[in-house]
């Protein structure tokens, strides 16, 4: 069971009697004024609003998020709610508003700024804000309310959506007893020492224990969140499939890769209008016989001076290279209003520049830094025109352009270099593993890649391929659903206080 149609029925049979309540911060359709004053809506490029739009469409549920686009409100009725997607609506989408105060202190606060790099170790120093606390449970409560509005005591299958709710399921059963949720924590889960910095890692791994089915991408995050609830609630137990037990209720929690539409990327990449767009992008780059790619959010954890700092070293090392060699780095523009991120957005393109600077002689540069949102036809056009693609996180939960990257490969070509710390490294032995904090075996990996034959690459990418052709996104979907909804509703039973902290390690 691997595709669109497939899952749509698999939907419509297992979800027909239950309402399906999805809950994420970033909303799935945006809406935006353009210059001339006209609304225009769009979706974001999102591996989350991918796997879950056409579920919410074959099962006609709701989805509930937050409504950041500055036209959302102009088309929204009096319960917040539109109809989506706009040509041929068959979900609604309810959104919550929230105000200047709450985005800063819930989203780019104790989101952005305290979860995400306690749970990455990206060595980027968390913030732990009382203020912004606060903020993180309001919006909780929040958008626990909207849940309970939607699904009242009907039979439900609600589905969280990451480390902005962490708190969600147990507010949302406490709510909703009769609903079955599940939540999926898109990035890493750290080790209980690391997750012990936090002066309230208690309430989140409480809050996530009301849900019936925790979901991580690696077995590693589920050994480190089961490991840290029983060591901070000692009389929670765990059977052997990792299932977690506390008076009635139970968390199974599980592991799911998420993965990409790899038939859908495939069909993009294979089509005569890619082809098209690789020629017009070699001529508009000014791309050089051998290309190397990086594409990412700007995000500290995706290591992208590292990875500048790699390419440098090898025109360095293989001096052969220089006037051959185009190194195109695609930067998006992410979480614009921290600090941290605006400091790494200067760093990537003073770096950019300086190695430009340094190697650069008559009219060739080796770094060619895009710091735009792309749209995906343009970015499966240079899938397909690299010679190889360059991930080099720090830490990563999944990893998604890794995966697209070869789903684009429909000519089996192109070598795929992996951090080792992403989560898509134990799944993809194909792809050649680097170190990201180790620029010399970056640098050696690069060349490898540039002279590996021909039978090599198209083994390994074959390879790889086939194995993202029946592990995509769809069957992440379905194997979550299936697990959800095997879940029983059992009373969540037991207070905090009937399941004592142990002492501090
Ligand atoms: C990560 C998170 C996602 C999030 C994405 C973009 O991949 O796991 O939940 O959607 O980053 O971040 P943003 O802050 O723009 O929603």
């Amino acid at each position: 069971m691997s595709n669109r149609n497939q899952i749509e029925q698999f939907i419509r049979s297992t979800l027909s009697n239950c309402r399906f309540v999805v809950v994420s911060n970033r909303e799935p359709y945006v809406h935006r004024y353009t210059d001339s004053g006209e609304i225009e809506c769009s979706r974001p490029t999102s591996g989350m609003v991918s796997a879950l739009d056409p579920v919410l469409k074959a099962s006609s549920g709701i989805w509930i998020a937050h409504g950041s686009g500055n036209a959302d409100r102009a088309v929204v009725d009096r319960s917040g709610c539109v109809p989506v997607p706009p040509k041929n609506p068959q979900y609604l989408l309810k959104r919550v508003w929230l105000s200047p105060e709450q985005v800063e202190s819930y989203y780019q606060g104790f989101s952005n700024q305290a979860l995400w790099p306690l749970c990455h170790q990206a060595y980027t120093r968390p913030r732990f804000d009382r203020h912004h606390w606060r903020n993180y449970q309001q919006v909780n409560e929040l958008f626990a309310k909207e849940v309970h509005h939607a699904v009242g005591n009907s039979r439900a299958l609600v589905f969280v959506q990451d480390y902005h709710f962490a708190l969600l399921p147990r507010l949302v059963k406490q709510r909703c007893p009769q609903a079955v949720v599940a939540h999926f924590w898109h990035i890493p889960w750290p080790s209980p020492e690391s997750l012990q910095i936090c002066p309230w890692q208690r309430e989140i791994v409480w809050g996530l224990l009301g849900s019936d089915l925790l979901g991580f991408h690696i077995p590693q995050y589920c050994r480190n969140f089961t490991a840290a609830a029983r060591h901070l609630f000692p009389r929670i137990k765990a059977d052997q499939r990792n299932t977690l037990l506390g008076g009635e209720h139970s968390t199974k929690v599980r592991a799911f890769p998420i993965s990409v539409d790899f038939e859908e990327i495939d069909r993009l990449a294979a089509s005569a209008e890619t082809s098209r767009r690789m020629e017009e992008l070699r001529r508009s780059l000014k791309l050089s016989k051998w290309v190397g790619l990086g594409i990412d959010r700007l995000d500290y954890i995706k290591g992208i001076p590292e990875r500048l700092q790699a390419v440098a070293h090898f025109l360095e090392l293989y001096p052969q290279y220089q006037g051959q060699f185009s190194f195109v780095q695609v930067a998006v523009p992410s979480r614009t209003e921290i600090p941290d991120y605006q400091q790494l957005s200067e760093t990537v393109a003073s770096l950019a520049k300086e190695i430009n600077a340094r190697f650069g002689k008559d009219g060739w540069e080796p770094v060619k830094l895009i710091s735009a949102s792309l749209p995906m036809a343009e970015i499966t056009a240079l899938y397909r025109l690299a010679d190889f693609c360059l991930v080099s996180s720090l830490h990563d939960g999944m990893n998604l352009v890794a995966k697209e990257f070869a789903a684009a490969r429909c000519d089996n070509q192109g070598v795929l270099l992996l951090s080792r710390f992403t989560g898509a490294a134990g799944l993809l032995r194909d792809a050649l593993a680097i170190n990201p904090f180790d620029t010399e075996e970056s640098a050696r990996q690069i060349r490898r890649a540039l002279e590996m034959s021909p039978t090599e690459v198209r083994y390994r990418m074959r390879r790889m391929r086939s194995q993202l052709r029946r592990r995509n996104i769809f069957q992440w979907m379905v194997d979550l659903l299936a697990a959800s909804v095997e879940c029983g509703t059992a009373p969540l039973g037991g207070t905090e206080e009937s399941f004592p902290a142990a002492a501090a390690f």
